[in-house]
């Protein structure tokens, strides 16, 4: 395993400290997802069942025998556990490398708690290094795009990708993201767009970050 994956996996573990016994639990989408639900598969015993974030993460959830439930079937839940693609000390985050953002802010929405697992490279003083994912509706793709521009971005399609909902992904370069609750909140208003992959109006709750130094807890217990 590679010294990035054994920090995947270290923020993994420590994530099932936070799993409420016999509740429903989030789960999000990504390598260091991935390490997360076959960590979980070793205590599914502890919980009732999943929703999920993806279509990725369902199939692997079933793979491991955790019933994955349809999230109109369900009214809240202690904790949703996701990685990012970036991380800031406020715990505002990018999201959506994977081109699941749209699900994953769902699916975060109805947790009490945002659990977020990274490695420490995840983690910047300022967003934006990370090219900010748009999922955009199809026919909006071009329009939406001249609007990011507008607003000091360089849009790139993501080719050949199609998001679970059907939707094309805008990566966008460039910004400066100073202020990360009125970007995401601007982008949501360009008609068009479906989501952005900046979670800042409602942060993780707590991060896990893991380095070769050890685990480091950001944020309320
Ligand atoms: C998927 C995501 C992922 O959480 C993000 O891309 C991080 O993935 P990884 O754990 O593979 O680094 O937002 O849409």
């Amino acid at each position: 395993m590679s010294p990035q994956d054994q920090l995947k996996l270290a923020a993994a573990r420590k994530a099932l400290d936070y799993v409420v016994d016999g509740s429903i639990i989030g789960v999000g989408t990504g390598s260091t997802v991935n390490f997360f639900i076959a960590e979980l598969a070793k205590q599914k015993h502890r919980i009732q069942a999943a929703v999920s974030s993806s279509t990725r993460s369902s199939e692997l959830l079933r793979e491991h025998g955790i019933e994955v439930l349809d999230l109109n079937d369900v009214e809240g839940y202690p904790i949703y556990v996701d990685g990012a693609d970036e991380i800031n000390f406020q715990r505002h985050m990018i999201k959506g490398g994977g081109a699941a953002l749209t699900r994953e802010k769902i699916v975060a929405a109805q947790a009490e708690k945002f659990i977020c697992i990274v490695d420490a490279s995840k983690v910047k003083k300022t967003l934006g290094a990370f090219a900010l994912p748009v999922e955009v509706i199809p026919m909006a793709r071009n329009q939406v795009a001249r609007e990011l521009t507008k607003m000091g971005g360089t849009p790139n399609h993501r080719v050949g990708v199609v998001t679970d909902n059907g939707n094309d992904i805008l990566d966008v370069a460039g910004l400066t993201i100073t202020d990360a609750v009125a970007i995401e909140q601007a982008i949501n208003q360009i008609t068009g767009v479906v989501c952005n992959g900046l979670f800042a109006v409602k942060p993780a709750t707590i991060a896990i970050i893991a380095s070769p130094d050890g685990l480091q807890l950001l944020g309320g217990t």
